[in-house]
């Protein structure tokens, strides 16, 4: 089964952004290899707990910084996260099919990644050199 692979161009370039995004794809992986119903269960719960984790740093860095469209990017982690307690749902029903969380992944996350979070990064990159002494 094709796994999903980490490409340097989804980077935002911001370290820890960037490191959590992989953390990201590793665990979605783990998912996706998982075979039997306790090691998918608890590899989603692991993706899905680490995708808090990570959301929260990102939202937590945005109030810090007064990125302007905090709302819109919150707005968008909240339906991510209403997507993965589906998946969550249907795995605990024992209907959930890899489909749904390649469309996740593609359809949501790296579109998110792409857009919102690289936005986010360029943001946090230029706050730091306006900032640097001169
Ligand atoms: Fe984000």
């Amino acid at each position: 089964m094709p796994q999903f692979t980490w490409d340097t161009a989804y980077e935002v370039g911001d370290s820890e952004i960037d490191e959590q995004h992989r953390r990201l794809f590793d665990l979605a992986n783990e998912l996706l290899g998982a075979d039997t119903k306790a090691s998918v269960t608890a590899a989603a719960i692991q993706l899905y707990q680490y995708v808090r984790v990570h959301f929260k740093h990102e939202e937590d860095l945005m109030r810090r910084i007064g990125f302007p469209d905090y709302r819109q990017h919150v707005q968008m982690h909240s339906q991510m996260v209403d997507r993965l307690n589906a998946l969550s749902a249907d795995i605990a029903d024992g209907c959930w099919r890899s489909q749904d969380l390649r469309a996740f992944m593609n359809e949501w996350l790296l579109i998110h990644i792409a857009e919102q979070d690289t936005r986010l990064a360029d943001y946090v990159a230029a706050a730091a050199a306006s900032s640097a002494p001169h």
